[in-house]
């Protein structure tokens, strides 16, 4: 009796002791900060939108154009598929319908793709986008600590990823001068930099500016990948969301560069392509020892598509006209974006997405601004991109509108935007 009472404040001073020495968390999550959206609440928080007017929330890349028809239908046929645990290969169908979507996208030749070696079936890209950081960090190379490339601003799963995984994230400047991508010059130069990199991101057509890289610009940096020994990670997401030529992609250069995956790996989803990021289905393809090592590490800990899920995806993969109808609606709106704001804020039309990257001044401050006075949820560009060592963050004066909303919706939004900013 006297042992157990005299036992519980020893247990508990034991508890406390390790809570004080080693938190039971791994402290590399104290790197990562809030996540993006999680700090635009806490901004608006004590913002009260004008109360006359109805909010529209133009924060979240969540596009809003009508669930294409196929994939309910598609989903209603294989319900007997739910009870199934899914292989984390997907099923073959699925991969085949991707195999072919890429290689009729890209015009790669026959045979370039193997369904089978090629080809792995993810719950969305953001998974992936995360995961493949653990995939291929090791504990150093040339003895220096493995660096992860990135553009800034940028879609910030890549550095949570990277520093989960225990690389340093670097963050590549991007500007109006270099067409919003990173600085392959400036990058050339630093062999030291190269040498210890085990990962370049590249996100194109980027989130959130929608500049896509050209040919020669994604084969120089699959060529660097190679001669550096690093993985060329394409995230092509708004690969179908444009106006005008279809955005080049990781697998026509490396198609032009002979036919060989090594080093590339490309990232896509139907989440933007078919207005289904609810559905939770993308892939990921390339590189075959990479595609094998990351299923061995899926098939621990990753999500899997479901069985109705993978025949829904394969199903949009293999439809491209709700992919054009929606493509229509978008150049819609980018026609009222050009009528609205044209010579104003740095407006361009981005060459594919869905995103508005306005140049307004502090973007914390005219966030708090279109909320109050406009009901307008936007997202600074100082969350979405990271300060240098100088405090020199390259986000911290725009913002990033979504045109995910319908038409009148969105000639609304602009109207309020313009009438509260100009
Ligand atoms: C640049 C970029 N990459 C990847 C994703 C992840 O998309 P999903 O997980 O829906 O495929 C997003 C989503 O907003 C994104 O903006």
């Amino acid at each position: 009796m006297l042992k157990s009472r005299s036992s519980l404040p020893l247990a508990f001073l034991a508890r406390l002791c390790v809570k004080l020495e080693a938190p039971m968390h791994n402290p590399r999550l104290d790197q990562l900060g809030d996540y993006f959206f999680r700090r635009l609440a806490a901004l608006l928080e004590p913002v009260t939108p004008a109360s006359d007017l109805n909010p529209i929330d133009l924060s979240i890349g969540q596009p809003l154009h009508p669930t294409p028809a196929l994939l309910k239908d598609t989903l209603s046929e294989n319900a007997h598929l739910w009870h199934r645990y899914p292989p984390s290969l997907g099923t073959p169908d699925f991969r085949q319908a991707v195999a072919d979507w890429l290689s009729w996208r890209y015009r790669l030749p026959q045979h370039m793709l193997s369904p089978d070696r090629h080809i792995l079936p993810v719950a969305g890209t953001k998974e992936a986008l995360f995961m493949i950081a653990q995939v291929i960090t090791p504990e150093s190379k040339h003895a220096a600590k493995p660096a992860i490339l990135m553009p800034n601003p940028f879609y910030n799963v890549y550095l949570g990823g990277a520093i989960v995984a225990g690389a340093e994230p670097v963050l590549l400047p991007v500007t109006a001068r270099t067409h919003h991508l990173p600085d392959l010059d400036a990058l050339e130069q630093d062999e030291a930099l190269l040498a210890r990199t085990v990962a370049f991101f590249l996100c194109s057509p980027s989130n959130p500016q929608g500049s896509a890289a050209d040919l020669d610009y994604i084969k120089r940096a699959l060529r660097l990948a190679r001669s550096h020994d690093f993985l060329l990670i394409m995230d092509e997401c708004y690969s179908e969301v444009y106006g005008g030529e279809p955005p080049k992609g990781g697998f026509e250069a490396a198609a032009a560069l002979g036919g060989d995956l090594d080093h590339l790996l490309v990232c896509n989803s139907l989440s933007k392509r078919s207005n289904a990021a609810g559905l939770r289905s993308g892939f990921v393809a390339g590189d075959p020892d990479i595609i094998k090592t990351f299923n061995r590490l899926r098939s621990y800990g990753g999500a899997v598509q479901p069985m109705p899920v993978l025949a829904a995806g394969a199903a949009l993969w293999r439809d491209e006209e709700h992919v054009r109808a929606s493509r229509a609606l978008y150049e819609q709106k980018f026609d009222l974006a050009d009528s609205f704001l044209s010579g104003c804020f740095d407006y361009h039309r981005p060459d594919g997405g869905f995103f508005l990257w306005l140049n307004v001044g502090d973007s914390e401050a005219i966030t708090r601004r279109l909320w109050s006075e406009a009901a307008l949820k936007v997202v600074p560009g100082a969350y979405i991109g990271y300060a240098d060592d100088s405090g020199w963050n390259p986000g911290a004066h725009a913002i990033r509108v979504a045109l995910v909303h319908e038409k009148t919706v969105t000639e609304q939004a602009l109207e309020r935007l313009v009438r509260t900013l100009c």
